[in-house]
């Protein structure tokens, strides 16, 4: 019988759960099926409303946890129910969970992750590897990004110099520069272009980034947010929607005199994106490289093309490395969760700053 790991992602975006199915019983990264999973509306709203808040009650991460775990074991379900595969023959459900808070800098650092992994154990009677964050915070690091070890693995045999980019709600970078891997999150992705587009009814999100290419990029204003002391910080760093969110934009906007166009501020906004990109890519000395992009951001075609068109990097998607741009996250949660089963650890101090070596996850065994 294969080694069946099923990887569940829901990202900083919020706008859906991955799901996808490995077979890992040789060598190979075998992708056997990838799917997507709307999140039900109310529970969205609900866990884009916590992100912002600042002070979560335990009651609602309560019950954001359960409600987020009902969601995620559904997804399972129809899953393995329309794979044909039963649940015992699945070693291991690796859930990422939908991410609510990252405040790695605090003098408490914590990492929030809601769909309760026991929860999701239990209903499914699958072991599920969760909090994956959470070690390595606990070792001093900022507990992300953790995918530079899957892209290293995928990505990286051939051991040729490349860079993955992942734009998602933020934007995250791996160079892989053998042998050392260097990954943090370069800024915003599609989070402050979602929010605004949000609050404008343009949508959950500007498709293709037709909104923003109406506009015009704001001069003063680009200038004003490229001096958040995120973008001037070194790696390892990370963040999260509850920094890049709508305060953000408004108190940048309220530094201006002038009033700005809707469509300006998200021109400006999807500008930021690119050039907190370009500018880590510089500053890591691969403008020489060829750089594969994945994660939504690859479906917004006018800020695909203006990373083309403003970076003197080659731009690719990992379609060209041969996985799905879209289940990046998911796979390699699913490849984590072996990876813990098995006891393996990771040295990511060059990642996250965290000491030693770490185990990324922890396995909840279904209660009998
Ligand atoms: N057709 C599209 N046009 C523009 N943006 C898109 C499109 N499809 C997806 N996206 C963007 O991708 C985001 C989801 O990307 P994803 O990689 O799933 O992020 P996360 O990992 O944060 O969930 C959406 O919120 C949206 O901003
Ligand atoms: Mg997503």
């Amino acid at each position: 019988m294969a080694d069946i790991y099923i990887g569940l992602m829901s990202g900083t975006s919020a706008d859906s759960i991955d799901c996808a199915t490995l077979d890992l019983s040789s060598k190979d990264i075998k992708v056997l099926d990838c799917r997507n999973f709307k999140i039900p509306k109310d529970l969205r709203k609900d866990v884009i409303q916590s992100s912002q808040i600042e002070k979560i009650e335990k009651k609602l991460v309560d019950n954001l946890n359960y409600r987020m775990a009902e969601v995620l074991v559904e997804a399972v379900k129809q899953t393995i129910d329309e794979l044909n595969i039963e649940a015992e023959d699945i070693k291991a459900i690796g859930s990422h969970g939908q991410t609510i808070k990252h405040e790695p800098m605090l003098e408490k650092p914590y990492t929030l992750q809601i769909g309760d992994p026991q929860k999701i154990s239990n209903d499914l009677k699958i072991r599920t590897v969760g909090n994956f964050r959470h070690d390595d915070i606990k070792a001093g690091g900022e507990g992300a990004p953790i995918t530079p070890v899957f892209h290293k693995r995928v990505f990286g045999e051939d051991k040729k110099k490349k860079v993955i980019v992942n734009i998602g709600g933020i934007t995250n970078i791996t160079a892989l520069d053998h042998p050392e891997i260097i990954g943090f999150d370069t800024g915003p992705g599609n989070c402050l272009m979602d929010c605004w587009s949000r609050e404008n009814n343009v949508g959950d999100y500007d498709d293709k980034g037709s909104w923003a290419s109406s506009g015009i990029v704001n001069q003063p204003l680009l200038e004003t947010m490229m001096k958040d002391d995120y973008f001037l910080r070194k790696y390892p760093k990370s963040t999260g929607p509850d920094y890049f969110n709508h305060k953000w934009i408004k108190d940048n906007i309220s530094k201006l005199a002038n009033k700005i166009s809707p469509e300006d501020v998200q021109a400006t906004l999807l500008q930021i994106t690119v050039l907190s990109l370009i500018e880590s890519i510089d500053l890591l000395n691969l403008s020489e490289e060829t750089i594969y992009l994945c994660g939504g951001g690859v479906h917004n075609e006018f800020l695909f093309n203006q990373i083309a068109k403003q970076s003197k990097a080659k731009i690719k998607t990992t379609l060209d490395l041969g996985i799905n741009p879209d289940y990046v996250e998911a796979i390699c949660f699913a490849w984590l969760a072996k990876q813990r089963l098995e006891n393996i650890n990771f040295n990511l101090n060059k990642i996250t700053g965290s000491k030693g070596e770490v185990y990324l996850g922890r396995i909840y065994e279904p209660s009998r």
